[in-house]
Parts: C-alpha cells; structure tokens; sequence
C-alpha cells in the first residue's frame, strides 16, 4: 500500500514537473531504436524529447538522400532543408557529398543546437549553413533568390503529434501545424522542385492535387512517404526494383 502511494506521489510530481507518463513511454519507445535512428548515437549524440518524435532514421534518410541527387533536375546544386530537426535529413545529404550548397533552417532554439552538434559528430558540421526561425520568413527574407534559381526544397514538416498514426487514410488539409496546402502553395511561389515527406497513410488524391499539370507525380514509400513535386528524372535517375522493405522501422 505504501509502495503504491509513493508511486502516485512520484506520479503527481512529474506531471506537476510536465511530464506525462505518455511522454515518458514514447521517448522510451524511441530511445530504443537509436542506433536505427543515429548509428554513431554513443559518439555524443543530442536530442530533446520532441526531437526523438519527429526524426528520420539514418538509412531511410539516407536513401531519400540518394534518391533526390540522383534524380534533381540539372543545374539545381544547392538544397534548402525547411525542417531540420536534430538534423536526420540534413546530415544525410551532406553526407552524400551532392550538393553545392545545403541551407538548413529550424525554429527550436534546443533542437537547432542539437542539429548543428550531430552534424559535427558526423563530420559534416562545415558544410551546412544553419538558420534558427521561421522556414516561410527566412525563405521569403534569405534565401529566395537562391531558391529560385538554383535550390530544390525539402520539407519534413511536423505531422501534429503521435495521434497522425490513428487514422487509416490521413488528411493532409488537416494536418497540424502546417497543411498540405500550405506548405505546397508557399514552397512552390519559389521553386517547384519540391520534396515533401509526409505520413505513410497520407490521402494519396490529395498529394496528386499539386501534380503540375500533365506530368506525372512520383511518390516513394519509405517509412513514410516522399511525393517528389516538379522536374525530378524519374525516368533516367531513379534507381530500379529498390527493395523498400528494408526501410521499415
Ligand atoms: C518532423 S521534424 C523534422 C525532422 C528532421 N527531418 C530530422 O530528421 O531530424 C519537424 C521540425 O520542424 C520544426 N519546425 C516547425 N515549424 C517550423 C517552422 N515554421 N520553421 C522551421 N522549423 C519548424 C520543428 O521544431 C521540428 O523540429
């Protein structure tokens, strides 16, 4: 009995402190899988718990990696990261030597760091350009001219917490902070070579809704989804019969 009420009193004192149990059950849940997530994870790794939720695991971040230099459209060198995270996606294209340029732009101050520090655990610290705020304010203000001659842009936006995973099919003109619509219709006042990953289950009709007119659309299972908007060779760089499955976590 005493035992029990030690543990409701711990209970009440960590969600006095704000942390919910669920909170501590999904960070664990990650924390598990973080040598999936970052396999250099014991060389000094940072995260913030928010952090764990949203990042790509290093092979499918990775492979999204491959798969955009292999098929970006000719003279498009340079690659602005809206989303950085803790940095998942972007170390993966400094890592595959690809790019010219990679602009990496995230408003959480904590998570910023965290991104900047595990790129220099990986090596790569020197070749990215950090931006702490708001990715629609620094891309209007910084980086448009840039963007619009010689930048594809890659957005892994958040998806509205852990309850996206609830629906069977998910709607994107729904998805918290930043619908589809949103993100497409800004991102392409700049550039149309446009990469958005988003939810496995995500309402494939409405992701074909921004396709530009005539052309085909392709989109790539990975853990989640990759809908590669404007001029990506799907014809000449993409990589046959790929084995996808291995991407699963
Ligand atoms: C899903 S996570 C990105 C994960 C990243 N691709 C990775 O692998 O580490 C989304 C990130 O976007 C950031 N964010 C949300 N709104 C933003 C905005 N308007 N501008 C820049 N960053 C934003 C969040 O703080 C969060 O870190």
């Amino acid at each position: 009995m005493k035992a029990r009420a030690q543990k409701a009193q711990k209970r009440l004192k960590r969600e006095r402190q704000g942390f919910s149990t669920t909170r501590i059950t999904l960070r664990s849940q990650y924390f598990s899988q973080r040598y999936k997530i970052f396999s250099k994870y014991d060389e000094g790794v940072w995260m913030t718990d928010n952090a764990w939720f949203g990042i790509t695991p290093e092979p499918v971040a990775n492979k999204i990696a491959e798969h955009m230099a292999k098929t970006r459209p000719a003279g498009k060198r340079v690659l602005i990261d809206a989303f950085a995270g803790a940095g998942g996606n972007t170390i993966a294209f400094a890592r595959s030597g690809e790019w010219d340029q990679i602009f990496a732009i995230e408003k959480d101050p904590q998570v910023l760091q965290c991104a900047k520090h595990n790129a220099e655990v990986y090596g790569v610290g020197s070749k990215i350009w950090w931006y702490e705020g708001d990715c629609f304010n620094i891309i209007k203000t910084k980086l448009a001219q840039i963007a619009k001659t010689q930048a594809v842009i890659f957005a892994s936006p958040p998806w509205g917490g852990p309850s996206y995973n609830d629906d069977k099919v998910f709607d994107l003109s729904t998805m918290q902070p930043y619908t589809l619509h949103d993100l497409y219709s800004f991102f392409s006042k700049y550039t149309k070579d446009v990469v958005l990953y988003l939810p496995r289950t995500s309402d494939l009709n409405q992701v074909a809704r921004y396709a530009p007119e005539g052309r085909k659309l392709e989109v790539v299972h990975y853990c989640a989804l990759c809908a590669y908007y404007g001029d990506f060779s799907y014809a000449t760089g993409w990589p046959a019969d790929e084995d996808e499955s291995a991407l699963q976590t």
